[in-house]
């Protein structure tokens, strides 16, 4: 390889061929920066629904938009050239059948260069996710708590205890089936995780899982302190940006009050330094 060219960025198929090995590693982006600050670390990057909350302000994930996934789906793609960038499906965009799914697949496949998109449910999505797989778009699934039947589920509740547990594993398996080369299994019992992990031939990628799982994914403003609205219990805080970034407003507020900023190394001077007439 010269030293010009570039690792090629992983495809769908590398982190299916990662079932078993060494944990995958992925976080959430919506921006070209933090994108850009994350390729290095992560196997792959999810431009999530959550931006809808995270970033606009929405109550839930369910008013997020296809020009929405694409605008964001863009601007991370400008910062990735290793990881690979998987876009999700928003609410709406693929429940009503498989060609319109298909549609909207392809259109966050074409207008952003992601290599795959995931989309939530398990059984009932299964005819979908292999229509997709067949006509050549990478899916990759996400089944427990699938934020987007947030109304139907009564709450952000944990899924698959005690009888419920069969329910998910049964989605496991049809995802599988149909083709899908990864599966994230949000919010479920630690234990079912591991069996999930051990009963299906794809990558599993845990959020609020089990340890046990192939991989896992935060939200990168749940784990950076960005996002503060509430913490959900599976949210490990690497910083507090959050603060951080308060502090600095706060004190820049007061020096702009005080007129301690901006500073002689902050302004222009009348003639060009170094000019000698
Ligand atoms: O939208 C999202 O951020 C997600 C992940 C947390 C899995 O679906």
């Amino acid at each position: 390889m010269s030293a010009t060219s570039k690792t090629p960025a992983r495809t769908a198929d590398d982190i299916r061929s990662r079932k078993g090995g060494e944990p995958l590693v992925s976080l959430t982006a919506y921006t070209t920066p933090m994108a850009q600050l994350m390729d290095a670390h992560c196997d792959f990057v999810l431009v999530g629904d959550s931006v809808g909350m995270v970033l606009h302000g929405l109550p839930s994930t369910l008013g997020v938009t296809m020009d929405m996934m694409v605008m964001h789906g863009r601007a991370v793609a400008r910062g990735l050239s290793q990881a690979l960038m998987v876009v999700d499906m928003p609410f709406g965009s693929y429940e009503s059948g498989v060609e319109a799914a298909f549609a909207n697949a392809a259109r966050l496949m074409a207008e952003t260069g992601a290599g795959a998109v995931k989309l939530e449910g398990g059984r009932h999505m299964a005819e979908t996710i292999g229509f997709l797989v067949a006509r050549g778009i990478p899916v990759m699934a996400h089944i427990g708590l699938t934020p987007q039947s947030v109304n139907a589920l009564g709450g952000y509740k944990v899924q698959g205890r005690d009888a419920a547990a069969q329910a998910v594993i049964d989605d496991a398996r049809a995802v599988a089936d149909a083709g899908a080369f990864a599966v994230v299994l949000e919010k479920i019992p630690a234990s079912l995780a591991d069996r999930i992990t051990a009963d299906v031939e794809i990558p599993t990628i845990g959020i609020g899982a089990s340890a046990g799982c192939d991989g896992q994914i935060l939200v990168v403003d749940d784990m950076l302190g960005m996002f503060t609205a509430f913490k959900p219990k599976f949210v490990k805080r690497y910083a507090e940006l959050g603060q951080t970034a308060e502090q600095a407003v706060s004190a820049y507020a007061a020096d702009v009050r005080a007129r301690r900023f901006p500073e002689a190394g902050h302004v222009f001077a009348d003639t060009t330094p170094g000019a000698t007439s």
